[in-house]
């Protein structure tokens, strides 16, 4: 799927008119303080562009997983707070989401004027895409702008029912995100090398068969090696395994063999003893895994082996860390992983990191700024490479 025949911001007239925008403002958050305003920050693009176009601006976001029901510690407050320091003039908050507080909020804007709803998931019928609540956001505006890339993957009424009542178009970082990714599964600089990590293979199937189509060499890391090693029939001791996906497992190896594919799992593991940050640790090669322990990180020489992969790489797509990142002791695999990334990303490669655990785990690193891009979204990135269609970008008009 490619942004490319869709409406995009710059397709439409804005101008003086009531601009509903959907972002994804789901920050992350403790004791009600933002700990991470990327999103907002990513969002900042089509907003100003709107704002200086001199249309009406009225946000929305989910933020969190209330319960359909008015809830203070799931309110938008502290991301209107913050998208007014960004934008430097004041972002107003309605009291609620579609009702009286909204309306009377949105009727009263002047051209270049921006305000935020309340919570989206405040209504019971946002997440089951419900009509009624779609027509009333519509109700709201004008245009429809969909620029929440992190919930594409929902089809929920403000992400997706809503462009059914309104002329509509993707925002700037929806348009960004499909580019990018789009390229790099459709036109890539080759080779394509595909690194994939994290727990388990039942939640990177999609990808796994989508890129074993596209990519020249597809690495696997993390927690699902271990069903691949089963499918060799290496023990693997206590380590996570998902035994009915083993025949899987064994029937992407022989395809990845048929198309001439570099899959590469790990030759050597770091394991604990428990599923502890500090439990006691050995280096083994992967066919000597012995009972009682468990794999929780790649080892030395599989880290200069992917690394090598990745070093002569033209694209690079990542996602899913190579070991329990969070941990210092197996933390390593991650690291040599993100550190052949971005020096390949120095040498000129396109590096495209998924969100979620990836993009924490190289921002935690340190390695944000040498990347190519880093998604704003998790799920819906993982479905976009998976192939699958986004609800949230096919409902909006064709060009
Ligand atoms: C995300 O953080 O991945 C998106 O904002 C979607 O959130 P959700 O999984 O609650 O729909």
């Amino acid at each position: 799927m490619s942004v490319l025949n869709k409406k995009t911001v710059e397709d439409i007239e804005v101008a003086g008119k009531k601009v509903l925008v959907r972002c994804d403002f789901n920050v992350k958050m403790e004791n009600g303080v933002i700990t991470s305003d990327k999103r907002v920050v990513a969002a900042l693009p089509t907003i100003e562009y709107l704002i200086n176009k001199g249309a009406k601006v009225i946000l929305c976001s989910h933020l969190g997983r209330p319960k359909g029901e008015f809830d203070p510690e799931f309110s938008m407050a502290p991301v209107a707070e913050c998208l007014s320091k960004y934008l430097g003039k004041e972002v107003k908050l309605a009291a609620d989401v579609v009702g009286e507080s909204a309306q009377a909020l949105a009727a009263s804007l002047n051209d270049g004027d921006v305000m935020l709803l309340e919570n989206v998931r405040f209504e019971k019928g946002e997440t089951k895409n419900d009509e009624e609540l779609s027509k009333k956001f519509a109700a709201l505006a004008e245009v429809y702008v969909n620029d929440a890339f992190g919930s594409a993957h929902r089809a929920h009424s403000s992400t997706a029912g809503v462009a059914a009542f309104l002329p509509s178009a993707c925002g700037f970082l929806i348009q960004k995100e499909l580019e990018v990714m789009g390229k790099a599964l459709e036109n890539p600089v080759r080779p394509l090398v595909a690194i994939l990590g994290g727990a388990k293979v039942s939640d990177k199937i999609g990808v796994i068969e989508n890129l074993i189509d596209k990519c020249d060499t597809l690495i696997v890391g993390g927690g699902m090696s271990y069903t691949f090693f089963r499918a060799l029939g290496y023990s693997v001791g206590i380590s996570l395994c998902e035994e009915d996906k083993i025949e899987l497992a064994s029937s992407l190896m022989a395809k990845a063999k048929i198309r001439g594919i570099n899959l590469m799992i790990p030759i050597d593991n770091k394991l604990g003893k428990e599923f502890d940050a500090n439990t006691e640790s050995i280096i083994v090669d992967s066919d000597s895994i012995p009972d009682g322990w468990m794999g929780l990180d790649i080892g030395s020489k599989t880290q200069e082996l992917f690394a090598n992969a990745i070093e002569g790489a033209g694209t690079i797509i990542w996602n899913g860390p190579m070991g329990v990142s969070e941990w210092e002791n197996f933390a390593g695999g991650t690291i040599a992983v993100a550190t052949a990334v971005a020096n390949a990303t120095d040498k000129g490669a396109v590096s495209i990191i998924g969100g979620g655990d990836s993009a924490a785990a190289v921002k935690k690193l340190g390695f944000e700024k040498k990347m190519t891009h880093i998604s704003t979204g998790g799920g819906a990135s993982l479905e976009f490479l998976e192939g699958k269609e986004l609800p949230g970008i096919a409902c909006i008009n064709d060009k």
